[in-house]
């Protein structure tokens, strides 16, 4: 149990770190992936006291996925448009392979480095894990985060039965078995149909796409979350004709940044006065603005830039932890006029190439991974992962039903802040509990919910 300890926002991105690399290697020895076994580990115990598992987990965790979140802007393609991701889903279904990789095996060093595990010992990580899942369990986060983070493998691949105890005992998740190679559409309609249950049907379709007959193992991942504000909105404030700045996106593409036009679009805008944390960086160009969700558990980041025009892509370059936590460092409670576009957002995202951008190759690889810690069969790899978040913002948080008033609500009186996400922005939504990320993402063109009902 985590003993309902909340991890302060300064330890959520750790940066001034008690750490010294110790150069962990993985105590797995393929036979025996269930941690305990090492001396390194009272090692590093030793040196990280004042660090829990939790903190270190949730620190290595940012740091993916701000590694992430910039390859996936960084591939030109779509980089003008929304993103949503789930670091914590992914991190969990990785972490589940990483506990199944051979030990010291390329495939396990990569999926180390590419999560970002330098400082944590192969136990730590797992044991990690196993308190970050216990937090979801807990009843607050029922109906609150529904997440699907699971593997499939094809039918009649031997796994070890070390692995199925320690999936069960870390990550309580099992890897289920499907027959890709002869009933290809039931195995893929097993799996979306498992994923709309986990997610009460919020995600229908996981895996929009046939998949391989040759399909050896599958990550999938979803999440959808509905919290409640802590400080709902007021829906007879929302105005309907609000205004939301958006950079044409063609014009750019043709005629470089010079002449990109802004247009502006129509989008329900959200209205309330409300006391809440708030900050700014003047190098990044951008403010923050902290919006808690019940029991202040959960909260969501809004990270605005200053330049309707082009602030986001500045403010996407200077994102690393140390900026992000001087960023925080600004926070404080103000008396803050709020306009928050009424608005959900839903996407697919494909990881493959930003993983394999994070030097995660050999999981892909039929030829070299090495998932001697799961299976003796050979050949066993990843054939691909999908990934689907999807996240609704409205005056309750995500749900319907009457808003309460908050008694704050009239606008602008002298020495107030405002903060007005008309254009785009980046935000994300936070664990105080796990310090886990349940989504990072932007939204450049947000699409209206019309009915709050859910
Ligand atoms: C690991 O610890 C070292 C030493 O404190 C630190 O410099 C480094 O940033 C840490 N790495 C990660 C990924 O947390
Ligand atoms: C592991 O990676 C190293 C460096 O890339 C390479 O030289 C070596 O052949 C790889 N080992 C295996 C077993 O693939």
């Amino acid at each position: 149990m985590l003993g309902g300890k909340m991890l302060h926002l300064s330890q959520l991105v750790w940066v001034g770190s008690l750490l010294t690399a110790v150069g962990a290697t993985p105590v797995a020895d393929g036979t025996t992936p269930v941690p305990g076994v090492d001396d390194t580990e009272k090692q590093h115990q030793a040196i990280n006291e004042e660090m829990s598992e939790v903190q270190k987990l949730s620190r290595a965790h940012f740091d993916f996925t701000l590694e992430l979140y910039s390859l996936l802007v960084g591939d030109s393609g779509d980089s003008r448009g929304n993103l949503l991701l789930s670091p914590y889903s992914l991190t969990s279904v990785l972490s589940m392979l990483y506990l199944g990789a051979g030990a010291r095996s390329n495939t396990s060093l990569q999926l180390r480095n590419g999560l970002s595990y330098h400082n944590l010992s192969y136990s730590e990580v797992h044991r990690g894990f196993r308190q970050v899942v216990k937090n979801f369990e807990e009843p607050y986060y029922e109906g609150v985060v529904e997440a699907a983070n699971a593997m499939f493998q094809q039918q009649g691949i031997p796994v070890s039965s070390y692995y199925s105890k320690a999936l069960e005992e870390f990550y309580h998740s099992e890897l289920d078995e499907l027959d890709f190679a002869h009933n290809e559409p039931a195995a893929r309609e097993r799996i979306n149909k498992w994923a709309r249950k986990k997610t009460r049907g919020k995600i229908r379709h996981l895996i929009a796409r046939p998949l391989g007959l040759e399909t050896k193992l599958i990550l999938a991942n979803a999440l959808y979350f509905r919290g409640k504000w802590l400080y709902p909105f007021n829906r007879a404030l929302t105005f309907d004709k609000g205004l939301f700045y958006v950079t044409q996106q063609e014009s750019c593409w043709l005629h470089s940044f010079q002449s990109c036009v802004v247009i502006r679009y129509e989008i329900p805008m959200m209205i309330g006065k409300l006391k809440v944390p708030m900050g700014s960086s003047p190098t990044m160009e951008c403010q923050v603005l902290e919006l808690p969700f019940k029991d202040r558990r959960i909260s969501m980041f809004i990270f605005l830039p200053d330049d309707v025009d082009k602030g986001l892509s500045k403010l996407e370059a200077s994102l690393t932890s140390e900026t992000i936590k001087k960023l925080f460092s600004t926070l404080k409670d103000e008396t803050v006029n709020v306009r928050l576009p009424r608005f959900k957002i839903e996407e697919s995202t494909e990881l493959k190439a930003a993983l394999e951008g994070l030097g995660i190759l050999d999981v892909f690889d039929s030829s070299k991974a090495d998932f001697t810690g799961m299976s003796s069969a050979n050949g066993v790899h990843v054939s691909d992962i999908f990934h689907k978040a999807a996240f609704e913002v409205n005056e309750e948080g995500a749900e319907g039903g009457a808003a309460s008033a908050m008694g704050l609500e009239r606008i602008g009186s002298f020495g107030e802040k405002y903060f007005e996400v008309d254009h785009p922005f980046i935000f994300i939504i936070w664990d105080y509990y796990s310090g886990m990320v349940l989504f990072f993402g932007r939204v450049v063109k947000p699409a209206a919910v019309t009915s709050t009902t859910v």
